[in-house]
């Protein structure tokens, strides 16, 4: 591991009924060779687990569970087989029962090294081991770093669906080490900026555009790049989180290309990345929102800019054969598929009741959707 840099930035995620305490995502490259301190100032604990998904173990597992017991911290290293098919109730009890067998009490912590599926399963090893013990996550992938972290859901997957089961236990600190992304998948870096595109097609439209304007050195993982795009998505996810704690409101924009790009990564069979089909995903829902009135016409043409540059999908292809599906989706109220739409780029867009979900006629989807062309 590189020797630490003494340049870091924090953005504190402030306390809600979800997270009653404020914690801070630290960010900086380096990082995690000084894990040990940030851990003692903010989630003191007797002992660390660490948990991680074995493609990873040599590569930052281990290298954490170093700096932790150079520190002279009693620590453990969890390893779990990587990937989806194993964010499992199953693999929650592996974990949870090798965590009794070495002893871990109350006084402990985890600390979820690793993608999204590690935070959420790790993260939900916290929120139930002896009631709840504290969780630092330290997330290795773009998606993890500016999305899944921060908001407190933690949870696994079932065979009725993904993240059924599960709790809010909100991190005590996160630790963002941007050095780390340079052993991740192109496609997989690609995927992450899809999501930020979202968190600045929602919020912020001058975050669009320094995307687009720093698209090649977001490729090439420039770090002080990489670090302004996870301390903006993080901040603009966090002041979301803050507003609606619970997901019963204004959180649901965070779904911005998801109803859609859900149903085209199921029908896939999941070989379209997460973020390639988000980004499609928020292609189609810029039109059906510019088709239906409620989108500034032209937003879909902005945003294909902004994802042709990252070399993300810059057109959808056809959704509507998919739309039975769309009604299993969260948001959907009975056998109705809702949206969150933008009002323009850089805004949501409420409905006359003040919501932050759509109903849209059927017909606006087949009319979109029979523009488009077969990828
Ligand atoms: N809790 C939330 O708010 C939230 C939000 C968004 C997504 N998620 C969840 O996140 C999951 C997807 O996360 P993901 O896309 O990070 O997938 P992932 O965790 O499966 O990671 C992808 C693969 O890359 C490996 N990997 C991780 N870091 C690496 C690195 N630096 N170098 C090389 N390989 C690395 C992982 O071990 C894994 O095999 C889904 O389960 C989703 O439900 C949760
Ligand atoms: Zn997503």
């Amino acid at each position: 591991m590189k020797a630490p840099s003494a340049r870091a930035v924090t953005v504190r995620v402030q306390p809600s009924p979800a997270a009653p305490a404020a914690y801070d995502v630290v960010i900086g490259a380096g990082l995690l060779g000084r894990i040990d301190a940030l851990i003692a100032d903010t989630a003191p604990a007797a002992a660390c687990a660490v948990v991680v998904p074995d493609d990873i173990e040599a590569l930052y597992g281990q290298p954490v569970l170093a700096a932790l017991r150079e520190a002279g911290r009693r620590a453990a290293l969890f390893t779990f087989p990587a990937g989806e098919a194993h964010k499992t109730r199953a693999v929650w009890s592996d974990l949870t029962d090798a965590l009794l067998a070495a002893r871990f009490g109350r006084d402990s912590c985890i600390v979820a090294v690793g993608g999204g599926v590690a935070g959420d399963l790790a993260g939900f090893v916290a929120a139930t081991y002896m009631r709840g013990i504290p969780l630092v996550q330290v997330p290795t992938t773009l998606l993890a770093m500016l999305d899944a972290s921060v908001g407190g859901k933690t949870g696994v997957d079932t065979p009725a669906g993904k993240n059924l089961v599960g709790a809010f236990h909100p991190p005590r600190l996160v630790v963002i080490d941007p050095e780390v992304l340079r052993t991740l998948p192109d496609a997989e870096v690609r995927s992450g900026l899809a999501e930020a595109v979202k968190h600045g097609a929602i919020l912020d439209v001058a975050y669009v555009d320094w995307i687009r304007a720093h698209a090649d050195d977001l490729l090439g993982l420039d770090p002080a790049a990489v670090e302004h795009l996870v301390r903006r998505s993080v901040e603009l996810k966090a002041e979301i989180v803050a507003a609606d704690p619970f997901e019963h409101g204004q959180r649901a924009i965070l779904n911005f290309g998801h109803t859609v790009g859900h149903v085209m990564e199921l029908a896939s069979g999941f070989s379209i990345p997460h973020g390639f089909a988000v980004a499609e995903g928020m292609l189609a829902e810029a039109a059906i929102g510019e088709l239906a009135g409620i989108t500034e016409p032209g937003s879909v043409e902005r945003l294909a800019v902004v994802l042709r540059a990252l070399g993300l999908p810059d057109r959808a292809r056809p959704f509507a054969h998919l739309s039975g599906s769309m009604r299993l989706d969260k948001k959907a109220r009975g056998a109705e598929p809702r949206f969150a739409l933008l009002a323009r780029i850089g805004e949501s867009a409420r409905n006359a009741a003040g919501e932050w979900t759509h109903s849209v006629d059927p017909r606006v989807l087949d009319a979109v959707s029979s523009t488009l062309r077969d990828v």
